[in-house]
């Protein structure tokens, strides 16, 4: 269906085709696992922003403070005209980017990108309605197959905020950042959020809270493949694990069969077992340090001019120029 807010490069035929290939390989895989972006249909996007509000979830806290902090600055050494923003979700930080730049006097369009059409149309129709000068379009598409659709519109500021970054793997990131520098021109810029390595003892709440909202978020794929696949996974069966992986220094999310389980995936024609205890991983959530994620940028062809950390030192922002 069109709809006339969104520009959509991605239907959900099309994200259901690729769930139904990344089902297949990830589900007969050892050890089984799933790629994160199936965490964000409209129930799992509700999920993640009150994630956002947990008192253990502090880099959504710990970043906003540094935009706070550095909004305005940002604003001056960029100057940006177009501000583009991959993942954007709520884009309820961004507003920080967007205030900053509007007082700036050089900001006129705002291109948030996400994969989640419902996140999308909620944040584009309140930010049409309190920034009504800003032109705001919204782009449906998957910021790993799809960064030629953005705009070319020259002097812009590319947002990749939240710590979305650490949701690749290092196999995955970099090919991720050259084509980000590929599509961008010589001084346009990337603004990169990243959850910094601290103590597990900080890390694991932060991914297992109390009241239980991360293990639904976790638990909501599963919702997903019944849904999308005609599968008939037990949902309470899996329990939700996070650990923290000191080698790989990445927080991992896995959901654990209490039981052995048997899965029929009806849109694959697929049966699935899982041992009682057998893990299927749904997510890692990789945290930098400042010399591994500089050295990163750096090949890709990227020239870090700026690193903010909140007051705690939890949470980074590299302002990048593409060089
Ligand atoms: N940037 C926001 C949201 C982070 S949650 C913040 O900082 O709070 C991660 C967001 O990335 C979600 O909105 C999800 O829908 C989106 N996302 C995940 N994988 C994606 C992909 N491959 N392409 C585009 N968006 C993706
Ligand atoms: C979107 N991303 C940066 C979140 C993270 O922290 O890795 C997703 C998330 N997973 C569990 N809680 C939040």
């Amino acid at each position: 269906m069109q709809d006339p807010d969104l520009d959509v490069y991605l239907l959900d035929s099309d994200l259901t085709a690729a769930l139904r290939a990344d089902a297949r390989a990830g589900l007969t895989a050892t050890p089984k696992t799933l790629p994160p972006k199936y965490f964000y249909d409209a129930r799992g996007s509700e999920l993640f922003e009150e994630i956002t509000r947990l008192p253990e979830y502090y880099p959504t806290r710990a970043e906003r403070q540094i935009l706070t902090d550095r909004a305005a600055s940002i604003a001056r050494v960029t100057g940006a005209k177009t501000l583009v923003e991959l993942g954007s979700g709520s884009s309820e930080k961004t507003r920080l980017l967007l205030d900053a730049l509007r007082d700036a006097g050089t900001l006129g369009s705002f291109v948030p990108l996400d994969v989640s059409a419902s996140a999308l149309r909620d944040a584009v129709g309140t930010l049409r309605a309190d920034y009504p000068d800003l032109h705001v379009r919204g782009i449906v598409a998957d910021f790993v197959n799809h960064l030629e659709v953005l705009p070319d519109t020259g002097d812009r500021l590319v947002a990749f905020l939240g710590g979305t970054i650490g949701n690749f793997t290092p196999a995955e990131r970099a090919p991720f950042l050259a084509a980000l520098r590929a599509r961008l021109q010589h001084g346009e810029w990337f603004l990169l959020g990243a959850d910094l390595v601290k103590s597990p003892a900080v890390l694991v709440p932060a991914y297992d809270d109390a009241a239980g909202v991360t293990a639904e978020f976790n638990r909501n794929v599963l919702h997903v493949l019944n849904r999308t696949l005609d599968a008939d996974f037990n949902v309470p069966a899996f329990r939700h694990v996070a650990v923290w992986d000191a080698g790989h220094e990445w927080i991992e999310m896995r959901l654990r069969a209490t039981g052995a389980q048997r899965v029929h995936v009806g849109a694959l024609g697929l049966t699935v077992d899982f041992a009682d205890g057998e893990e299927l991983r749904t997510e890692v959530s990789a945290k930098f340090r400042q010399d591994g994620l500089t050295a990163e940028l750096t090949a890709a062809g990227f020239a870090v001019r700026h690193w903010w950390t909140d007051a705690e030192g939890r949470f980074a922002l590299a302002l990048a120029a593409a060089v």
